[in-house]
């Protein structure tokens, strides 16, 4: 016979399992979302902690405007206040720069919002999203969470491609999603091929031109989007503070679309989904036109100048009209991305390796200042000197 207490004992544990039996059954997620891979973010940090040369995450080297840190500082003064709830303020600017209908314009917190928001009034289970093969992995993920089918079209040149991208769509599709320029390739698609794409799509179907880096690109057969947006009733372009802004930790986005769209993303956001110093902090950005120059300038020199190096040590770049750039390194043994990755990060470099995105041999790397270039270039140099895989 038990005691009383080791009876106690075992009932206690007994209603412990039942409840967290319980517990698990009411609460699992919706089917499939444990399903989807987690989007793991740049390397940011060393082990130690200590500085480093981050040039993993496509952020500008030269930091935010000042005149757009002075406004978040000055907004700490109304931190007890909502904030106006359509951003009014950010989207009047916007449409001020660009000569735009603010009517037309949703800010968000960050892009990546943005994009959710699209994903959430267009899709569901049993509807189809298109993506390109090596396009932003947030789309993916989107997608998924939605209980929709993600539909991948293959690549040609590491850059998506209009007839890949049609020969997928089918009934189901709702929405097409293209980074252009694409992360992490960098590649774009000219204005006329995206017109071309358009065309080709059903009126049905949701076309969004994700131009994040549309600031940097000095190609003259570019458009970002904005012209298919305001002649079209069913093509988005999504737009961000975080890159030649410099303002990725404020999380702010904004989408130019038809009313229509404007007016079903504005009934499922959240009422006040950006905060009032990054409404202040942006319109002070967008205001200095002078710090957006140099920060394209700088780019344009340093792009076409570290391709240019690293092609020169012999590794394969992807051309690019973004910020950053694709590096593609031999599989030869001991001088792998691996060891690459080793040798930068033994000298405090944090590029950004990925695997997920279908290039398990590339590194990425955000053009950073001059010194933080150099660097690379340097540790590179010495890589490929001692790897003896110039010819490869
Ligand atoms: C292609 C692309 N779209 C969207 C985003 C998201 O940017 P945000 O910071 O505005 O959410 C990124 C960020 O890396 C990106 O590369």
């Amino acid at each position: 016979m038990r005691g009383a207490a080791a009876d106690t004992d075992a009932k206690a544990a007994d209603r412990h399992r039942e409840s967290e039996m319980t517990a698990k059954r009411a609460l699992r997620p919706r089917q499939g979302i444990l399903d989807i891979a987690p989007y793991v973010p740049g390397k940011s940090a060393l082990a130690d902690g200590g500085p480093v040369i981050k040039l993993s995450s496509n952020e500008t080297p030269f930091g935010p405007s000042p005149r757009a840190v002075a406004a978040y500082l000055k907004e700490a003064q109304n931190l007890s206040r909502y904030p106006d709830g359509s951003a009014r303020p950010l989207r009047e600017a916007i449409a001020k720069l660009y000569r735009l209908d603010p009517a037309r314009i949703v800010c968000g917190a960050g892009s990546d919002e943005l994009l959710n928001l699209l994903a959430s009034a267009f899709l569901g289970p049993g509807d189809e999203a298109i993506y390109s093969r090596h396009g932003f992995l947030v789309y993916r993920i989107l997608i998924l969470a939605r209980g929709a089918t993600p539909v991948v079209a293959p690549e040609k040149h590491y850059t998506a491609n209009v007839d890949e991208i049609l020969a997928r769509v089918t009934p189901a599709t709702r929405v097409v999603f293209l980074a252009n320029p694409n992360n992490p390739t960098g590649t774009y698609l000219s204005f006329d091929e995206i017109k071309r794409l358009r065309s080709g799509l059903p009126d049905t179907v949701l076309l969004v031109l994700d131009a994040a880096y549309a600031e940097y690109v000095r190609a003259n057969d570019y458009e970002s989007g904005i012209e298919l947006v305001a002649t079209t009733h069913n093509t988005v372009m999504t737009r961000t503070f975080s890159k030649i802004y410099g303002l990725a930790a404020l999380r702010i986005g904004w989408v130019y679309c038809p009313e229509t769209i404007a007016d079903a993303v504005n009934r499922i956001r959240g009422p006040f989904n950006v905060s009032g110093p990054a409404i202040a902090a942006g319109v002070a950005a967008l205001e200095d036109r002078a710090g957006v120059a140099r920060a394209v300038e700088h780019n344009e020199i340093w792009l076409a100048r570290m391709a240019e190096a690293l092609s020169a040590l012999g590794l394969t770049v992807t051309p690019s009209a973004a910020n950053f750039l694709l590096v593609h390194f031999p599989r030869a043994n001991g001088h792998s991305v691996v060891d690459a990755d080793k040798l930068l990060q033994s000298r405090r470099i944090i590029l950004r390796r990925v695997e997920e995105y279908g290039f398990p041999d590339a590194l990425r790397m955000t053009i950073g200042t001059e010194e933080e270039n150099l660097a690379v270039l340097d540790a590179l140099k010495s890589f490929m000197g001692a790897s003896g895989a110039r010819r490869q």
